[in-house]
């Protein structure tokens, strides 16, 4: 079976979908975004504030590299991963990618008050979060399937997509 790989936009619950969904596959879970803090020796918010976006966003395509040539993974991926075509390439040669949606005010409610996410420490978090979205939606279309989020518990996301995994809808 492929690696899953969960992309979406930040707070929409790719880390903790993406613990459980592997405890009950048998897989191993890893966060390109530990990974990356792991590498910087850093926070994140640190290497956003010390050396750019830019930066981080090579080390999360270095990162995503070296995750995309395993297996027996669920990889749960930074709202920003899709920024960079390549990410999703090589994702997509050993992994099928879900897409976890949810609404701006969800997101909002759920990132606003979090000093670990920089691009939505702003004045104006909801303006952005809608650009980004906007932004990003190409990339996040780029999934075999996407689920909305907004409504659903974490529980209810894993099982919508080992229901998909048992009966083999995301193998191919
Ligand atoms: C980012 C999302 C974050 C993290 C970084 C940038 C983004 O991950 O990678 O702050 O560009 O959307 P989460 O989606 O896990 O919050």
């Amino acid at each position: 079976m492929k690696n899953i790989v969960l992309i979406g936009f930040m707070g929409t619950g790719k880390t903790a979908v993406g613990k459980i969904l592997a405890e009950k596959l048998g897989f191993k879970f890893v966060d390109t975004d530990d990974l990356i803090e792991e590498e910087a020796k850093m926070a994140i918010y640190e290497v956003f504030s010390k050396y750019g976006e830019e930066y981080f966003r090579e080390l999360e395509k270095k990162v995503v590299d070296r995750v995309s040539k395993l297996k027996n993974l669920v990889i749960a991926t930074g709202g920003g991963v899709v920024v960079k075509q390549e990410n999703i390439k090589n994702l997509k040669k050993n992994g099928v990618l879900i897409c976890l949606t949810a609404e701006p005010e969800v997101i909002l409610a759920r990132t606003a008050k979090d000093a670990h996410r920089p691009l939505v420490k702003m004045a104006d978090p909801m303006k952005r979060i809608k650009e980004l979205l906007v932004e990003r939606e190409r990339g996040y279309r780029q999934a075999s399937i996407i689920i909305d989020a907004s409504k659903l518990s974490t529980e209810e996301i894993v099982s919508k997509i080992l229901e998909k995994v048992y009966r083999r809808e995301l193998n191919g």
